[in-house]
């Protein structure tokens, strides 16, 4: 059994995760309405990863005999005036994320839990990786988004985007 305050930011981190593949989805919403079907793709299937998260955590809760409970989840509001400007709110969200899973590391790492440590390696991992995707992708549209050509060819480059499932033992 995990202590109580980590099972609970597990817990809580579930519904965080979820919201990401919420707000993700959101944004695809935004940019299919505007005609650009790559960037879409692109979301849906980073939304599916932070499912693939939320499931993860989940599933680390009940292995190690834990009660999973759901409360509801948050409507993304964010309204976007540039095709920017979902760009710079994903880098965001992920920075916050990230000190999420370093606040959860933190109380592992204090309560001498390896095993949660060991099970949230794979998340900070991650979430550098995240952070790093956001800031590129950002870097590219301030480069090549300003122009028609530009962006119908970064279109074309995120709708090649491949979905593999996430799982621990990458
Ligand atoms: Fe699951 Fe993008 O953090």
């Amino acid at each position: 059994m995990l202590e109580k305050k980590i099972a609970e930011l597990l817990n809580d981190q579930i519904n965080k995760e979820l919201y990401s593949a919420y707000l993700y989805l959101d944004f695809a919403n935004y940019f299919e309405d505007e005609g650009l079907d790559g960037f879409a793709h692109w979301y849906e299937i980073q939304a599916q990863e932070e499912r693939d998260h939320a499931f993860m955590i989940r599933r680390y809760l009940l292995d190690s005999g834990h009660r999973v409970t759901f409360g509801a989840i948050d409507k993304p509001d964010k309204v976007f005036k540039t095709h920017l400007d979902p760009l710079l709110a994903g880098l965001e969200h992920e920075k916050y994320v990230t000190s999420l899973i370093t606040a959860i590391y933190a109380e592992a790492f204090a309560a001498k839990d390896f095993k949660t440590m060991q099970f949230l390696d794979w998340f900070v991992k991650e979430q550098g990786e995240e952070e790093k995707n956001a800031d590129d992708l950002i870097k590219k549209m301030k480069l090549f988004g300003s122009e028609p050509k530009g962006l119908y060819m970064l279109n074309q480059e995120l709708a090649a985007r491949v979905y593999s499932p996430a799982t621990a033992n990458e």
